[in-house]
């Protein structure tokens, strides 16, 4: 099963991934968590994508889609896997298209997670994040066992730089300009879904599991 999640920042894409991937025992490959990871390891990638992803900008097509057609066609992929933060554009969208075209092979489902412009600002000011694992969490919504420490790893939980209110804005505008036309783009080729991401995580989930089948 190869999946795409589309949705705004802080819609809930990695939280609806991982819990996708653990059940489906299929990885989840997220773009946001290999440029942390990048920049955690003071890469070269790492070094230039942080000027965009601080700023809210998107980081260039060509630092994004090589990275993301090669994991594809690792072997733990082989059963499929589930993609969050890619693509992110239309550019990013058709090469994807092409590079799986060569293999064979397509996309299963495209889930479009929705939530509201005035829900996402809130949301993200009590997201924190494990500097150790990237695992995130909310302060209301998905809370830790012990304050502060990460569940996971034991880590330090932050507010990541760009979940600033109005680093967020500028995302938000980022998405609807060049990343929301991926609706319709997944739309005229039959494998858009769509599911209410307002509502509690595990409720969202239950909305997936029924599109995607126990
Ligand atoms: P990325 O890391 O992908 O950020 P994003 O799209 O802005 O999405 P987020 O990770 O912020 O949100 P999410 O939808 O995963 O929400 P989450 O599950 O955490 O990308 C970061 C940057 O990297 C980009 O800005 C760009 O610069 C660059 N980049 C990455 N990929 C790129 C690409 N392909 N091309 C170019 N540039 C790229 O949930 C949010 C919070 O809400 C959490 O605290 C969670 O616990 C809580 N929550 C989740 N679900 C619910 C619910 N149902 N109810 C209540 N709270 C909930
Ligand atoms: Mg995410």
């Amino acid at each position: 099963m190869k999946i795409i999640m589309l949705g705004a920042p802080g819609a809930g894409k990695g939280t609806q991934a991982k819990k996708i991937a653990e059940k489906y025992g299929i990885p989840h490959i997220s773009t946001g968590d290999i440029f942390r990871a990048n920049i955690k390891n003071g890469t070269e990638l790492g070094k230039k994508a942080k000027t965009y992803m601080d700023e809210g900008l998107l980081v260039p097509d060509e630092l994004v889609v090589d990275l993301v057609v090669d994991r594809v066609q690792q072997e733990d992929c082989k059963n499929g896997y589930v993609l969050d933060g890619f693509p992110r554009t239309i550019p990013q969208a058709d090469a994807l298209d092409k590079a799986l075209a060569k293999l064979g092979e397509k996309m299963d489902y495209a889930i479009n997670v929705e939530v509201p412009d005035a829900n996402i600002v809130n949301r993200m000011s009590g997201r924190r994040a494990c500097v150790g694992c990237g695992a995130t969490y909310h302060i209301v919504h998905a809370p830790t066992k012990e304050e502060n420490i990460c569940d996971t790893c034991g880590g330090e939980l932050i507010l990541r730089d760009d979940d600033k209110p109005e680093t967020v804005l500028k995302r938000l505008r980022v998405y609807h300009e060049q990343t929301q036309p991926l609706i319709q783009y997944y739309t005229d080729k039959n494998i858009l879904v769509e599911v209410d991401g307002t509502v509690d995580l595990e409720d969202v989930f239950k909305a997936i599991v029924r599109i995607l089948g126990e």
